[in-house]
């Protein structure tokens, strides 16, 4: 059919045989490259995938950005027909369909050079043709299924390997679902015996140890619930309200008396640098393994200075805990296929942040000498720990880890309800990207400024993503998609605390 016999919408039958796919309508109008108009004569929704028939390239995929209804209600119409009068409308619907592309023979994805022809016939896009032309593979060794893509029956699996090596980013408006999918994430790698560390400000992560229980929803997402109990070792620093977790400590032996003086809230006092570092050399000079006691003892045998806000403290510290005479040993936290939950619930930011810097340095230079398994180290409320304003004790680490650390093998997983505190050098080296619901405009900047390839339309689309989708791009993922997050096999541990509870225990 050439142009000048184009179809022109004006009946509601589509002119030709369709094939076992549903059609949609014609193509009318100014045809572009990249896009172009379809009068619609079924139901059709933004986002939704549709074929054509290009002359010379083939089927090609397509995606609709828009949906409009056209009428010929006018203003002043209208007004009359809200008073009652019997006005006939004549309505149209058309829908704007961005061109995503097919694959070539060499099975390279391209985007046809030459615009379709008008009354050109659209309509819904097979699976096949989705799958083949978004390369998307179901079931593969690699793959961590997260979830179906939106609106129909195609396993999202994004490859682990690429995700280590590439590093991760989880980012949603709070309550938008991070944790739940980072969750059905951690879950995943452990099925397929990845070693991971989760960093856990929250507590939340210790729950994958229950089984989950089955969800009522209108999709069957083929998961079966499962208790991750066997995969999971947690610790923790504040046992006192994490009584399940083993105990996480650190030896001051090689902590600098810099670093011990900065968790103190008299870090600015020169003279107590001193004063410090006298007292620890002291102390190392008769014992290797020395506790904070060893060191207020010794600060208090000194007559001559004024130290006792220094010596208080060290008194808080010691209460909190974290420093032991003997520290965990790094092959007790980091085991080889399994998933290791560092539970900070109860512990101070910045107590948080130095043990962070202290894991993560760690985890570094003992990947980079082949002394431990590569890893994804997941951290959530990743803002804290390598914020854009600042510096806290963990952000140089992370910022290496983030550039450095896909030759290695460590892998970086970050999650953030605010994109737009994260250190940018941080954030624009996460490959694989998974958006959920996002509002707030610096933060929404801060995501298009990162993400590459995504356009505003996607941006406008982040905003009114419901619960449970997310926009998945970047990594093995070779064009963005919107993706219902699969249920959880393991019980989420993030849930909503209710003021009044609807039963008492
Ligand atoms: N895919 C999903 N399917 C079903 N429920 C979900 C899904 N995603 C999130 N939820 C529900 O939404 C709530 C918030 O989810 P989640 O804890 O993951 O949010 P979050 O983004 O981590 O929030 P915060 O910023 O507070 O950490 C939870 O109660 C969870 O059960
Ligand atoms: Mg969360």
């Amino acid at each position: 059919m050439d142009s000048e016999s184009a179809y022109d919408g004006s009946t509601e039958e589509l002119p030709f045989e369709t094939g076992s796919e549903e059609a949609v309508g014609v193509i009318y109008g100014n045809v572009g490259t990249t896009h172009f108009n379809v009068r619609v004569m079924s139901t059709i929704e933004r986002m939704e995938y549709v074929q054509f028939e290009h002359p010379s390239d083939g089927l090609v995929l397509g995606q609709v950005s828009e949906v409009e209804r056209r009428t010929d209600l006018s203003l002043e119409k209208a007004k009359m027909y809200s008073e009652g009068a019997d006005i006939n409308i004549e309505e149209k619907v058309t829908a704007r369909i961005d061109i995503l592309g097919f694959r070539d023979d060499r099975h390279l994805l391209q985007v046809p050079r030459t615009p379709c022809r008008a009354g050109t016939e659209v309509l819904k896009a097979s699976d096949d043709l989705i799958r083949e032309v978004i390369g998307l593979k179901e079931n593969t060794d690699t793959g961590a299924y997260l979830g179906l893509l939106f609106g129909h029956n195609i396993r999202i699996e994004s490859d682990i390997n690429s995700m280590v090596q590439k590093h991760v980013s989880i980012l949603a408006k709070t309550g938008g679902g991070k944790s739940f999918l980072c969750g059905a994430l951690v879950e995943e790698l452990m099925k397929h015996d990845v070693t991971v560390i989760v960093f856990d400000p929250h507590g939340e992560y210790g729950s994958m140890r229950v089984k989950g229980t089955k969800q009522e929803s209108s999709r069957d997402f083929g998961v079966v619930p499962h208790s991750y109990k066997d995969k999971i070792t947690e610790f923790a620093t504040d046992l006192q309200i994490n009584p399940k977790a083993k105990p996480l400590k650190f030896t001051l032996a090689n902590i600098e008396a810099r670093d011990l003086l900065g968790l103190t809230n008299v870090k600015s006092a020169r003279n107590y640098l001193t004063m410090l570092r006298k007292a620890m050399d002291a102390v190392k000079g008769v014992k290797r393994d020395f506790s904070l006691r060893d060191l207020i003892r010794v600060l208090e045998a000194d007559d001559e200075h004024q130290n006792s806000s220094l010596i208080n403290e060290l008194e808080y510290l010691s209460e909190v805990g974290i420093f032991g005479d003997k520290g965990t040993r790094i092959d007790e936290l980091v085991q080889r296929g399994r998933c290791t939950i560092i539970n900070m619930k109860g512990t101070p930011p910045d107590i948080q942040e130095l043990i962070a810097e202290r894991l993560c340095s760690a985890l570094f230079e003992l990947r980079k000498a082949d002394k431990i398994p590569p890893l994804m180290l997941v951290v959530e409320e990743a803002h804290n720990y390598c914020p854009q304003q600042g510096q806290v004790a963990s952000s140089k680490v992370l910022r290496t880890i983030a550039s450095e650390g896909r030759k290695f093998g460590l892998g970086l997983t970050i999650i953030s309800q605010r994109p737009a505190k994260i250190d940018k050098n941080v954030l624009s080296q996460c490959n694989t990207q998974m958006i959920l619901k996002v509002t707030n405009p610096n933060d929404l900047k801060a995501i298009t400024s990162s993400v590459e390839g995504l356009t505003s339309g996607m941006a406008e689309e982040i905003q009114r993503l419901p619960i449970g989708v997310a926009l998945m791009m970047g990594g093995s993922i070779q064009m963005p998609l919107l993706v219902e997050v699969r249920p959880r096999e393991s019980k989420h541990g993030g849930e909503s605390v209710e003021i009044i509870p609807s039963r008492r225990v």
